[in-house]
């Protein structure tokens, strides 16, 4: 097991270091110097210690240069050693021992060995092959479903289209400008009220249509009665029946909207746009964001092959050889391949996954609007790790052994209902903690202090950030074995995975942890790199737009 180490001790610790390392100094160092300076002045006949004449002593003066600039260095690194001894200690700190033990059991399970992850990649590898076979296709979990996008950009789309962004709470609507590798975005962000999220598909469709027509006023495009392109980001589960045809398979990510399940979200995104009456819209593509976020980097880099969501959810997609897919009904001409959206969220739906599964990502699950469904996703994705957190604090503080000094003042009763509310701890507020790194933990503190724990001591803030990073850890861990598998899978020499999401954009260590993961599940000889591909999802529906057949009857100008 880690130690726990006090505060005091680390200091003590510290001083230990410093102080030795100071009388090295004195004695071996300065004492060597003044010893040189007495015999210096000796040997002018005094035999007293005299004030040391550097004029006349020029090889005297170079030691005595030099024995400062020794000490400075090694009080330098006496610090340094002191201080990253502390660093390094400082994370485990409860001052009874058998405490320490009680937590590092319980969070015991978040520590994912090699041979895990190595199972949990057999697993995914195995589920990915039934997705891709019709004779296990409608049971799989994992979907594997085949988009209509076939070609990669080249870089020498040009064009002008209109893009919507629907997959989370925010929803986008952009203007994007295509000019052979050069990308101009406009975009608006608006909210999915928590009431049309969980209405009806009418009301959603509709709620879209308003934030388009309110977007296209204040740019002016609603003008000489034209038609406009638009590509469509629609981040759920879609069977696609063509690059304009999808029929949505479940919903995810707390969007619960009646009427859509097993209907085209083309049309009725089509009709919702016509009952306005007042914009004239043709939406020519639909991609999932995972698509669109590959789509926008093979823009600019031809080795894209993987793209990946980190955010409210979590999926990816790959650009896989047509005679792997044994569900594909299409021609199978030039290119051969076609991009698969994984749906990888939903791995670990038949149990598979159950021997990784904590009491906490149960909890998670079973009181979430999808239970028994996006396992994977659950223990991965923004939408559900500030809430793992929260189940943990709880737990630790339940059996007294975090908030340990604020249980019985009054004034710190606050915090409790916050800890007993579902949803009050936020993935950001993860993120936030993990970049405290010294020993002030001015981040954690001031977390703990929102949600109204008055004056945090050290050892609430250690514990509640070694929890945080060992669940983000896992997060990343998990990522990277789905990623390896990819990589193994393709095996080409040498691909770019495009990633974006917010979890993997403001966490500070996300990116660190899955390729440390990464560098041990990966086949050596396969070279990766991992690219931010910020806008991705909303960029790539406009190429995959622009690329559809119908798009060569727009002529698109927009002023940027
Ligand atoms: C959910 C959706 C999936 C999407 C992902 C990331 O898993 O089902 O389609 O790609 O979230 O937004």
């Amino acid at each position: 097991m880690e130690n726990f180490q006090s505060p005091s001790s680390y200091i003590n610790g510290l001083g230990k270091v410093l102080s030795s390392s100071l009388s090295y100094v004195q004695n071996e160092i300065v004492g060597r110097g003044l010893k040189a300076a007495v015999v210096s002045t000796s040997k002018q006949g005094s035999g007293r210690v005299v004030v040391f004449d550097a004029e006349n002593n020029p090889g005297l003066m170079k030691k005595v240069v030099a024995i400062s600039l020794a000490s400075a260095a090694a009080f330098g690194s006496a610090f340094y050693v002191g201080y990253q001894l502390a660093k390094r200690r400082h994370r485990f700190h409860v001052r009874e021992a058998d405490k320490n033990d009680q937590i590092e059991h319980i969070l015991g399970k978040f520590k994912l060995s090699k041979e895990c992850l190595h199972k949990v990649m057999e697993l995914l590898l195995d589920e990915m092959y039934k997705g891709l076979d019709p004779a296990t296709h409608d049971k799989a979990d994992v979907k594997m479903f085949p988009t209509y996008v076939r070609s990669l950009p080249d870089g020498t789309e040009k064009g002008d289209i209109l893009a919507l962004d629907l997959g989370g709470t925010n929803f986008r609507v952009l203007l994007i400008n295509l000019d052979s590798g050069d990308i101009k975005v406009k975009s608006k962000v608006f909210l999915i009220p928590q009431s049309i999220m969980t209405g009806t598909g009418i009301q959603l469709f509709d709620h879209i249509a308003k934030c388009l027509a309110g977007f296209m006023n204040a740019e002016k495009l609603i003008q000489n009665n034209r038609e406009y392109p638009l590509g469509f980001t629609f981040s759920f589960p879609c069977h696609q029946k063509g690059l304009a045809s999808a029929i949505l398979a479940n919903w995810t990510k707390g969007f619960d909207c009646s009427g859509v399940v097993g209907n085209d979200v083309v049309a009725m995104l089509q009709e919702a746009i016509e009952r306005r009456g007042d914009i004239k819209v043709k939406v020519l593509a639909l991609v999932n964001d995972t698509v669109g976020t590959l789509m926008a980097s093979a823009y600019n880099d031809q080795n894209t092959r993987i793209g990946l969501i980190l955010g409210t959810g979590s999926n990816a997609c790959y650009v896989e050889n047509l005679d792997h897919v044994k569900t594909w009904d299409g021609d199978r001409n030039d290119p051969k391949q076609v991009i698969i959206n994984m749906e990888w969220g939903a791995f670990g739906d038949n149990g598979c996954l159950n021997f990784l599964r904590t009491d906490y990502d149960i909890e998670v699950d079973k009181t979430s609007l999808n239970p028994t469904r996006q396992i994977y996703e659950k223990m991965m994705s923004g939408m559900y790790m500030g809430e793992i957190v929260r189940l943990i604090i709880l737990d630790l503080w339940e059996k007294e052994l975090l908030f340990v000094g604020h249980r019985d003042h009054s004034w710190s009763t606050d915090y409790r209902q916050a800890l007993y509310t579902k949803g009050s701890f936020y993935t950001k507020y993860v993120s936030e903690i993990e970049t405290d790194s010294g020993v002030t933990y001015r981040h954690t503190k001031s977390v703990l202090e929102q949600m109204g724990l008055d004056r945090p001591t050290y050892d609430d803030c250690v514990i509640v950030q070694y929890v945080c990073k060992l669940v983000s850890r896992r997060a990343a861990q998990l990522a990277a074995a789905g990623l390896a598998v990819l990589l193994n899978h393709i095996n080409a020499p040498n691909v770019t995975i495009a990633v974006d999401g917010s979890l993997y954009r403001f966490h500070p260590k996300f990116k660190k942890n899955m390729e440390k993961a990464m560098q041990m599940l990966v086949h050596p000889h396969i070279r990766y790199q991992i690219v931010l591909s910020t806008d991705g999802s909303g960029i790539g529906a406009a190429l995959s737009a622009v690329t559809a057949p119908d798009y060569k009857d727009y002529k698109t100008n927009f002023s940027f």
